[in-house]
């Protein structure tokens, strides 16, 4: 599995910290310090479709590659803008890959991490070759504006990248799942409701986390797992040139690096600009290093996903 392009889309509107703090009782200050997000950018006229498609055409672009050669769509997503049918169905409509397989999978903020695993195993089988894995959230839809200790943590965006199965980048995959611990972070979907069982009106769900949880399970695991991951691949976490981890928090990606002994220089970061964007974080960021072409030939790089089920992934690439 190597990855052809890359592409990304983040909303127009951009809401500072000091912005939240005259709409609710917080501050820049409180949230620096304890995650340090300063700004995220948060949809108005854009949807969780309208963003995968235009990273979608951007990795397609990238990658070099004709529509119609994808023969695989995955994308990652808790916020689609439909039950069904699928994001995934809705990008391929949108970008014309009419020979794809297209599906959704919820893995919350590790969902790119499992797309990624799920187009390697699919490629192993021989039947598929190059795929469009996503991940796109519209995470501001399923706040509660009124839960200071969740709304200010979050953003939207999307992220893409088109894979082939030609070659391989993928030196290893460790993906795992605590879902005994899931209730830790949540958001409800319809009730059971119906002729038979009648509740009457209904209010939308919206996201419930237990903070001090859900920073525990992630210092706790996404060192492990990364190091599994460093293990199988035969690298040694000083021959990384990169880790690029899901940006929940500035504070849990430091305690990762030291767990590591890294320095926090390979841990690039778009937190501060973008805040928490779920399945969409990794992919982003991705993007955003190879812009900046912070990637040569022969680069390891990490890539590791941890969030909402509870789930995580890590692997190793060599660039
Ligand atoms: N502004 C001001 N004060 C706030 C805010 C806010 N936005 N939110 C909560 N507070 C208050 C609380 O009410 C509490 O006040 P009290 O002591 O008077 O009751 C106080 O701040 C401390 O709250 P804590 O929850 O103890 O704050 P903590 O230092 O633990 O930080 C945080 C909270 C940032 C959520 C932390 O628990 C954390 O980093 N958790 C990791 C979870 C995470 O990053 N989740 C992202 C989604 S999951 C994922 O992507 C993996």
């Amino acid at each position: 599995m190597k990855i052809l392009g890359t592409g990304s889309a983040l909303p127009k509107k951009v809401v500072t910290n000091d912005d939240l703090a005259q709409v609710m009782d917080t501050s820049d200050e409180w949230i620096k310090s304890r995650t340090g997000i300063e700004k995220r950018h948060i949809a108005v006229e854009e949807t969780t479709t309208s963003m995968a498609v235009e990273a979608a055409k951007k990795a397609i672009e990238a990658a070099k590659i004709s529509v119609l050669d994808i023969d695989l769509i995955i994308c990652a997503t808790v916020s689609s803008d439909y039950i069904f049918p699928t994001l995934a169905c809705e990008v391929q409509a949108a970008v014309g890959a009419k020979r794809a397989t297209a599906f959704d999978i919820g893995a919350g903020c590790s969902g790119f991490l499992f797309a990624l695993a799920t187009a390697d195993a699919y490629f192993r089988t021989g039947r598929f070759h190059k795929a469009l894995i996503m991940g796109a959230e519209t995470l501001s839809k399923m706040m509660d504006w009124g839960d200071r200790s969740t709304c200010v943590l979050f953003g939207d965006g999307a992220g893409a990248a088109v894979v082939s199965a030609e070659e391989n980048q993928l030196l290893s995959m460790v993906q795992g799942s605590d879902g005994e611990s899931g209730m830790a972070l949540k958001c409800d979907n319809r009730p059971v409701n119906n002729l038979y069982r009648q509740l009457g009106a209904q209010t939308y769900s919206y996201t419930e986390m237990n903070g001090s949880e859900v920073y525990k399970f992630a210092v706790r695991t996404v060192p492990t797992a990364i190091s599994e991951a460093l293990e199988q691949a035969k690298v040694p976490a000083d021959d990384v040139k990169l880790y690029l981890l899901h940006q929940a928090n500035r504070r849990i990606i430091e305690a990762v690096a030291k767990r590591l002994g890294q320095s926090l220089d390979k841990f690039p970061m778009n937190l501060q600009e973008c805040g928490n964007i779920s399945a969409a974080s990794v992919p982003i960021l991705l993007d955003k290093v190879c812009k900046d072409g912070m990637l040569q030939a022969g680069d390891k790089v990490v890539l590791a996903g941890f969030g909402a089920g509870l789930t995580w992934g890590a692997c190793v690439l060599e660039w």
